[in-house]
């Protein structure tokens, strides 16, 4: 339920405006309230009387409405919400936002806002691929914007493909989670690790991989949005702190079980980090040399501990629910399940990350979870929705 929570809700100009007259019904009858600004090219779908029949309230238009601004200041409006939903939010809307515009209502809202943010992207399936409308989507998860959806099928503009604006019932409980209206995990801990490690060959230089750690942020951000009280133990990435989660930033595997290790007792353990399997057997604190003959210097390499394994078999400490990683290049499924049973964990959520498919790295994620002795195939979603459906199916899980 969302009683008495306040959304305001900025509709973009697409074909899927009609659907966010439906969102505002949904909201209300969940209890909440809604305010509405509607952008200028939003007036081409959805005309103001029908938002406003739908919200019970004015509907703001203009940013120099000099009776508007003295009703209701957009700063006021965009400070008075618990939640801005841009919705739908086309490639136009993301980059404004994206680039910190406030040349309408509604851009300014936005960037006048101290509230969190959420948008639900609708456009067609090249603009949401195109590598402007990635970047700017990177930047606003980077910025802490939430994003649902878009979802894949056909669409009004006859092509098929990611672009379709999610259903209002979806968006309300994406609405519902994010302002916790459904702390599922409230009173459960949860260990999350992320990112690379770096094993050091001398002082300057190591062994690494291409993660980027974006998809265990967003999963410990999703849990402690259900109120999961969350430890992130996280190798070297780029990314910001997420918001509200407590992060312990380790460089190597040895550090990083260690961390994970002093986080527990836990309910809930997701490793998501992309452990080096091993680490140089010879890493020196003098930088090595070349010697002038050609010769290289030996590399010996000694396995890491496994951390998945190690929560998995922690005995009376091993969390309720253990969940691994397994980015495969080959027979995703079938190296998946047998990884799920070699290390002990409950869940392998497995994807493919073959050059291709851009996940290494990249904002969207094609996932499956391997239960115990089940496959589910998820649609590919951006990593953000992937952690919020995932949060929620673990919530599920522990409470079921
Ligand atoms: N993992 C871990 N510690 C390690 C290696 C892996 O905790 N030293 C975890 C990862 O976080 C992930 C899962 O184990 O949740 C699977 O990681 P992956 O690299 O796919 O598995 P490996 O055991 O390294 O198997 P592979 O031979 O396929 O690399």
């Amino acid at each position: 339920m969302l009683d008495g929570k306040r959304i305001l809700l900025i509709i973009g100009g697409g074909i899927a405006a009609y659907k966010s007259l439906e969102l505002a019904r949904l909201i209300r009858r969940r209890g909440g309230e809604v305010r509405a600004i509607l952008t200028k090219a939003g007036q081409e779908f959805v005309t103001p009387l029908s938002v406003g029949g739908l919200t019970h309230d004015k509907v703001y238009t203009d940013l120099f409405d000099l009776t508007a601004e003295a009703d209701m200041g957009h700063i006021q409006l965009s400070r008075d919400a618990d939640l801005l939903v841009v919705c739908p939010a086309t490639a136009d809307l993301m980059a404004k936002i994206a680039h910190g515009r406030a040349d309408d209502m509604a851009s300014t809202a936005l960037l006048a806002t101290d509230k969190p943010v959420m948008i639900v992207p609708a456009m067609n399936v090249r603009m949401w691929e195109h590598a402007a409308t990635q970047r700017n989507l990177a930047q606003l998860i980077a910025d802490g914007v939430s994003v649902v959806g878009p979802t894949e099928g056909s669409m009004a503009c006859g092509e098929f493909g990611p672009g379709r604006l999610v259903e209002p019932d979806e968006i309300v409980e994406a609405i519902e989670a994010k302002l916790g209206g459904t702390q599922l995990l409230a009173g459960r801990k949860a260990i999350v690790t992320a990112g690379p490690t770096h094993e050091p060959i001398d002082p300057v230089r190591y062994i690494a991989n291409r993660s980027s750690g974006k998809q265990g942020y967003a999963i410990a951000e999703a849990l402690a949005l259900l109120g999961a009280d969350t430890h992130l133990v996280s190798g070297p990435t780029a990314l910001g702190d997420p918001r509200g989660v407590k992060i312990t930033r380790v460089e190597t595997a040895r550090e990083m079980l260690a961390a994970t290790e002093a986080a527990l007792p836990a309910d809930i353990a997701i490793c998501a980090a992309a452990v080096a399997d091993w680490r140089a057997d010879t890493s020196t604190n003098s930088k090595l040399k070349k010697d002038g003959s050609g010769a290289v210097p030996p590399l010996s390499l000694v396995e890491n501990p496994d951390i998945l394994a190690t929560l998995s078999a922690a005995g009376p400490k091993r969390p309720q629910l253990v969940v691994g990683f397994a980015a495969e290049t080959d027979d995703v499924i079938d190296h998946a399940t047998a990884k799920r049973v070699r290390k002990g964990c409950d869940w392998i959520v497995a994807n493919d990350v073959s050059p291709g498919t851009g996940i290494m790295g990249g904002d969207n994620n094609t996932v499956h979870i391997i239960t115990d002795g089940a496959a589910e195939h998820w649609d590919p979603m951006p990593k953000a929705q992937v952690a919020t459906k995932l949060a929620e199916r673990v919530a599920l899980a522990l409470t079921s």
